[in-house]
């Protein structure tokens, strides 16, 4: 079975739906760690509820130091002995170093149809375009910032009265559905693009 190690900013939802599809006894993998670049970040403590080992690198005492901070990570990573990342609302820009040693096994979501909407606060900008779809992403990643190949995405109407919070709750339910549905293909070497709904 393949080993997973997730990395986590937030709330850490689209973490668990990971955790919980791999622990359905047909999966070809299962987490190994979750590790989260804010102490405090409240997907922790779920993943520690769970029994799953965690960690934190607090990135703020490197003041902007990113090679020591990534080593500071990879240390983490790397005794983990994971055969996938899966970046799951990881918030902190990684360098091409970093991207390099895990070359071909680093997955990330994203929320937004890439190529549209790279970076950040995708779902005003889709709105203020006058977008009537929307979505998520996932793809390998790759030094190009939300640029890898695309390993999956999910669409979603935009409907009258949508606000950026509205639109990303919708999206975020679909993101729920990707993202495992991705991991388990990943898992046994499938990069077919999932298409949904
Ligand atoms: C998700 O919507 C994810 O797509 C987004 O952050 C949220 C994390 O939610 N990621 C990015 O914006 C990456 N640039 P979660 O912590 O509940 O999974």
């Amino acid at each position: 079975t393949r080993r997973v190690a997730i990395l986590i900013s937030g709330g850490g939802s689209n973490m668990l739906r990971l955790v919980e599809d791999m622990g359905r006894g047909d999966h070809p993998a299962r987490p190994v760690l979750v590790l989260s670049n804010d102490p405090e970040a409240p997907g922790l403590a779920k993943a520690a509820a769970l029994g799953i080992p965690t960690a934190a690198v607090d990135h703020r005492p490197f003041k902007g130091d990113r090679p020591a901070f990534e080593a500071a990570l990879r240390e983490k990573i790397d005794a983990a002995r994971p055969d996938i990342l899966c970046l799951a609302g990881f918030m902190r820009i990684l360098t091409p170093s970093f991207i390099a040693h895990y070359a071909g096994r680093m997955l990330n979501i994203h929320p937004s149809l890439l190529p549209d909407y790279r970076g950040l606060h995708t779902h005003a900008r889709a709105l203020a375009a006058g977008e009537t779809e929307h979505g998520c992403t996932v793809h390998e990643v790759t030094a190009d910032l939300d640029a890898g190949p695309i390993l999956g995405q999910a669409r979603v109407p935009v409907k009258p009265g949508d606000t950026p919070a509205t639109l990303a709750a919708r999206v975020l339910e679909m993101e729920h559905c990707l993202y495992p549905a991705v991991l388990r293909r990943f898992a046994v070497g499938d990069r077919t693009p999932v298409r949904l709904p």
